[in-house]
């Protein structure tokens, strides 16, 4: 099987919830690792040669949380070639609002690691800072998943 990474900066937990919650969707088609970028080191990223990266984030004060950025920008050091398919979700407590996400896509468009992402991203609202998850999110992180099948399988 081919192997994705879901990779986050979990403080509270909501994020880590929802890499697991996916990588338990996708572990039937792909061999699935998580890691916080805490302990992760890139080079066990780049070792595994993966298809995809799942990049998950929290909002902290009305952007992408920084150190998940840096990262990813790090990341492309360990990497000849990009990683084929990315991904990437947010959890957060506020009304959404595109702007959140400006950290993390100027840090996609800088990283020379970063192949073909998927134009579908979920944003996942908490009840409160540290969850969990507002009631009526289910269904589109749901469906998120199933695109996220299909944008790996394509
Ligand atoms: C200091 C701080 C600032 C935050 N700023 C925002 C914000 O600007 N917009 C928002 O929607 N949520 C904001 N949040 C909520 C977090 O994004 C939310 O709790 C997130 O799910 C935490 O992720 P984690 O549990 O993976 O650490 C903030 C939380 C903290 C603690």
């Amino acid at each position: 099987m081919e192997n994705i990474w879901i990779i986050h900066n979990s403080k509270y937990g909501n994020s880590e919830k929802l890499s697991n919650d996916i990588a338990a969707k996708l572990k039937d088609k792909f061999n699935v690792k998580v890691g916080s970028i805490k302990t992760l080191n890139p080079e066990e990223i780049a070792r595994d040669n993966p298809v995809a990266l799942i990049i998950g984030a929290r909002i902290i004060a009305f952007n992408t949380e920084r150190k998940i950025a840096k990262f990813i920008k790090k990341l492309s050091a360990y990497f000849e070639k990009p990683i084929p398919k990315i991904a990437t979700f947010y959890t957060h407590t506020l009304s959404w609002t595109e702007k959140f996400s400006r950290g993390m896509n100027k840090a996609l468009e800088k990283s020379t690691c970063i192949g073909n992402v998927c134009p579908e991203l979920l944003e996942v609202r908490m009840q409160s800072p540290k969850g969990p998850a507002a009631e009526d999110q289910d269904e589109k992180v749901q469906k998120y998943i199933k695109k996220l099948i299909e944008f790996f399988e394509e």
